[in-house]
């Protein structure tokens, strides 16, 4: 049944608030995402994510769902999406759904029924423990903390009871130990399936399994409290196998699991292709090259060898096991020109291009987040009443209640806010850089959008979205880009980035220059002759040293 179509996968991730708004009402819609299928398939991608588009209250802008089977009102009807789909079917674009089921929205049915008697079938769908009198004070079951800044427990009402909640606390979690709403979340996906969708992108998939009993979290060292007792739970591997057997394995459908600092060992077997579990996963690790333990709140100096490690080590674990995935943006981080230390106005085009081509030349399926492929930059939000998303300000809550003065509360969260993602997708130079005709979108517009849209970018010489064309087509069509073993070269080097990859009996090799000086570097005799792609005009080689500007990236072909 599987055709493993996902293998020479290029995906790009709308996020759909932001994408195109069609109607003028100020939130993107699928009208709008339609209206743009043509400038996506160009682009040289041949599958689309998008982000939810599920009826939801947005506490969590999309991510608390309301009603699995139903679209939300602002981006259009069921039938707008049956148009996308059919629309994206014609032009060969393969469509992702994504799948929050490690939590419900509040406003769910199941939940609401759940809360209105004891004795409600609903109240086992979610997990709702009793609290703990200490002294003359109700606390919460556990001293866990939710991933989004305070307890994971929500008390309900006046009595003695809470739920839990990993995210906001409009978000309850879901009790997978219930056969009934593992079966309520295998009809969910048989629905999609039966559609005709082509896959899902499972949202914090390794926290479906929970660790009984229940307990405090008592490491005085531990970042996320109680984490141990909620990621990569004892029945992940289980839970997945049946959602294996009675839905995705009978469509040809792909999978990628987005998870929540697994562990290396676990990320193996979830990917393990004789496991029947998921197709692939996000793993996140090389975002914390730039950040402390990948708070992206917290900033630390680029740490070159940490963006190597959390690049390769999964290349390295997965090949010959299982398939890997290549990310450098998505909608809960900062855009990748605006980090990793780069000056982005001076190096824009060339640390676009060069953070594309190491990334995307490795081992496994790019994943670009719409306005990545003009090099959209980060947002200079003036105060935190512009930005959107609830974590942003429940950590600068945080933050300032403990006295620190607001003015530096909010550049940290400035730094790493998901926020920088979501603004407006920039078309043109004209009102609302194109988004729309002129209403106040739901999220403010970077005010850099005369300098990067795409009418900008597509008749400038030094075009990023061109520049992807021939890098997605090179990692589509070469067999060696995309069924190649990965090498590394030299780990230790702190300013360049180099490895091979292998397939049969040919090799390419890549390699790039983190960093804003020239450096030379000794790359391979079988590699000198032949460059099937480089993000400068031109390249100094001198035998079989080359010279690589800022940031230039060039990969070579073994001939
Ligand atoms: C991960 C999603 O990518 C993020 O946007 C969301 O807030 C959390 N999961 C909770 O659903």
């Amino acid at each position: 049944m599987k055709t493993e179509w996902y293998k020479n996968a290029v995906v790009y991730q709308i996020y759909p608030f932001s994408y195109k708004d069609s109607n003028n009402d100020g939130w993107g819609d699928i009208e709008g995402i339609i209206s743009k299928l043509d400038y996506i398939k160009d682009l040289g991608v041949n599958a689309i994510w998008f982000s939810p588009l599920y009826k939801s209250p947005d506490y969590d802008y999309g991510y608390d769902i309301s009603d699995y089977k139903d679209i939300d009102e602002k981006f259009g009807t069921m039938a707008d999406f049956d148009r996308l789909l059919e629309e994206c079917h014609k032009r060969d674009l393969k469509v992702i759904m994504d799948m929050v089921i490690n939590h419900t929205s509040i406003e769910h049915p199941w939940f609401k029924q759940a809360l209105s008697s004891p004795d409600s079938p609903y109240r086992d769908y979610y997990i709702i423990r009793k609290g703990k009198w200490v002294k003359d004070k109700l606390m919460p079951p556990t001293n866990w903390s939710s991933t989004f800044t305070g307890s994971a427990w929500e008390r309900i009402g006046e009595t003695d009871e809470f739920y839990l909640h990993l995210f906001c606390k409009e978000q309850a979690d879901l009790n997978w130990e219930n056969e009934n709403v593992r079966r309520e979340i295998i009809d969910i996906l048989n629905f999609w399936l039966g559609k005709g969708v082509d896959g899902f992108r499972f949202d914090v998939f390794n926290m479906f399994s929970k660790v009984y009993p229940f307990k405090d979290d008592n490491d005085p060292k531990s970042f996320q409290k109680g984490a141990q007792y909620f990621v990569d739970g004892p029945k992940m591997h289980e839970f997945l196998k049946e959602l294996n057997e009675k839905s995705l394995s009978l469509f040809d459908s792909y999978t990628v699991g987005e998870s929540f600092n697994p562990s290396e060992e676990a990320c193996l077997e979830y990917v393990r292709k004789s496991n029947n579990e998921l197709d692939t996963i996000f793993n996140f690790a090389h975002f914390a090259s730039d950040n402390i333990a990948n708070k992206q709140f917290f900033k630390k100096p680029f740490n070159i060898r940490q963006f190597k490690d959390g690049l390769f080590k999964p290349q390295r674990s997965y090949y010959g096991e299982g398939w890997n995935t290549l990310v450098l943006e998505n909608h809960d981080n900062p855009r990748s020109v605006s980090r990793f230390s780069i000056e982005t106005d001076k190096y824009h085009y060339e640390a676009a291009t060069f953070l594309a081509t190491i990334t995307y030349m490795g081992f496994g399926i790019p994943f670009i987040y719409m306005g990545q492929e003009i090099g959209m930059t980060n947002c200079d939000f003036k105060s935190i009443d512009d930005l959107k998303d609830p974590v942003s300000h429940f950590v600068y809550d945080l933050m300032t209640s403990y006295g620190m003065p607001k003015k530096m509360a909010f550049s940290f969260i400035k730094y790493g806010a998901r926020d920088h993602a979501r603004v407006p997708m920039q078309w043109n130079d004209s009102v609302n850089a194109g988004f729309n005709e002129g209403t106040k979108p739901w999220q403010c517009i970077n005010p850099e959008y005369k300098k990067y849209n795409v009418e900008k970018d597509l008749t400038s010489e030094k075009s990023i979205y061109r520049y992807y064309q021939k890098l997605l087509k090179i990692k589509k069509e070469n067999k060696i880009a995309v069924y190649g073993r990965t090498d590394e070269y030299d780990h230790d080097n702190n300013k360049i980035i180099a490895y091979s990859r292998t397939y049969e009996t040919k090799r390419l090799f890549v390699v790039g220059n983190f960093s804003k000086k020239k450096v030379s570097y000794d790359i391979p005799i079988w590699a000198v002759r032949k460059i099937l792609i480089n993000n400068y005009d031109k390249l100094t080689v001198r035998g079989t040293t080359i010279t690589l500007e800022p940031y230039q990236a060039v990969v070579f072909e073994e001939e």
